[in-house]
């Protein structure tokens, strides 16, 4: 296994393994690498994308389950004369990404002899970690909104998760889970720095499959994706693996977008009440909110938002290609859309991927 160490994101305070905060400023942690511990061999690159060829990536000594997700294709379609290609993220066996998230932290949860996990979520990660903690033989709580959509609620406990319906928006069932975890010392799972480790996939799998792409469009909701991608290209480009970054964007609903104003603005990020149809990336405050900032920041990234309107047509417009998506699954494209309405010249003669992160 790679060698690393765990940092609060603003003090740099080393923490435990099993810490999900830093114990002196209440910020987040990551997950320093040493990446002269990690051997990438020549014969690297050219491996099928899937999960286990990158288990050296992640800070897990292994998988602790047969869990089938990764390896998802990328698709080429046409949007008028241009060609895109997505990143069918709603392959996964939960039908998002989230479950590369919940492979590595529950393995590092196993890893580390605990045999309980709990996590906050708009619906998806909570059905995925529930999922994860079953396969790996560990009990899960969820904590979710009470108006939280009803067909997810109903697979979260399908899987045999406990669940604890809050009133009030993730937010409040964040601030639930965390103090249910410190209490009950559970592993706290959910967004946090092993579950972006193991979503740095996305990006090895996107350059493994199309090498060099010059924009990814990807949906924000607590912007550990964006700040996982961010992460994983990097480690491509330090390994030699890719030449020259893609321009990341970022996509929110009009309804729900407290990153796309801050990064805009230049101003503090603050929370936005939200309200959007988008029930996946209804994140007032996302967790990763700086973290993803910068990361657009160094990629001379774009942040936007898109209607409720703009969200419904992009759904129907993926349905027409055969592929279904969800509200917030189907939002990087909605923010495509937005772009190439405006300016088709933007993406003539660009390799541009779209991740399609949810169906469910
Ligand atoms: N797409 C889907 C389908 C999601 O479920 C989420 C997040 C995102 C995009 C945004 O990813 O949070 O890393 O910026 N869903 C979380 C959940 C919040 O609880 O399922 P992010």
């Amino acid at each position: 296994m790679m060698d690393y160490s765990l940092r609060c994101t603003k003090c740099s305070h080393a923490e435990a393994d099993d810490a999900f905060r830093c114990s002196r400023c209440g910020s987040i942690l990551e997950v320093r690498i040493d990446y002269s511990s990690i051997m990438i061999g020549k014969a690297f690159r050219s491996r099928r994308v899937k999960n286990s060829k990158y288990l050296l990536l992640f800070p897990i000594k292994r998988f602790e389950m047969e869990g089938g997700e990764g390896g998802t294709r990328l698709v080429s379609h046409n949007i008028g004369a241009q060609k895109v290609m997505f990143k069918m993220e709603t392959e996964n066996p939960t039908g998002s990404f989230k479950d590369r998230g919940s492979a590595v932290e529950i393995s590092k949860a196993v890893e580390l002899g605990r045999n309980s996990v709990c996590c906050a979520s708009t619906g998806n990660m909570g059905m995925s970690v529930a999922r994860y903690a079953k396969l790996a033989g560990i009990s899960a709580t969820i904590f979710i909104s009470k108006d939280a959509s009803k067909e997810k609620i109903a697979r979260i406990k399908s899987y045999g998760a406990r669940l604890v319906k809050v009133d009030g928006d993730f937010n409040t069932a964040l601030r639930n889970a965390e103090a249910f975890a410190r209490k009950d010392r559970t592993f706290m799972c959910g967004d946090y720095h092993f579950r972006k480790e193991g979503q740095k996939s996305v990006a090895y799998e996107i350059i493994d499959q199309c090498g060099s792409p010059d924009f990814i469009f990807l949906p924000v909701g607590n912007a550990t994706l964006l700040s996982a991608v961010y992460k994983g290209l990097s480690e491509y480009v330090r390994f030699g693996l890719l030449d020259s970054m893609p321009r990341i964007v970022a996509v929110q609903s009009e309804k729900c977008d407290p990153l796309v104003r801050a990064y805009m603005s230049g101003r503090h990020l603050e929370y936005v009440k939200p309200k959007t149809v988008a029930d996946a990336i209804a994140v007032g405050y996302p967790t990763f909110g700086l973290e993803g900032i910068a990361a657009l920041k160094k990629t001379h990234g774009i942040a936007v938002n898109v209607s409720e309107d703009q969200l419904r047509d992009a759904i129907l417009m993926l349905e027409e290609k055969g592929i279904g998506a969800e509200a917030g699954g189907a939002a990087g494209f909605a923010g495509f859309m937005k772009f190439y309405e405006n300016d088709r010249e933007m993406f003539r003669g660009k390799k541009t991927v779209i991740v399609i992160t949810g169906n469910n």
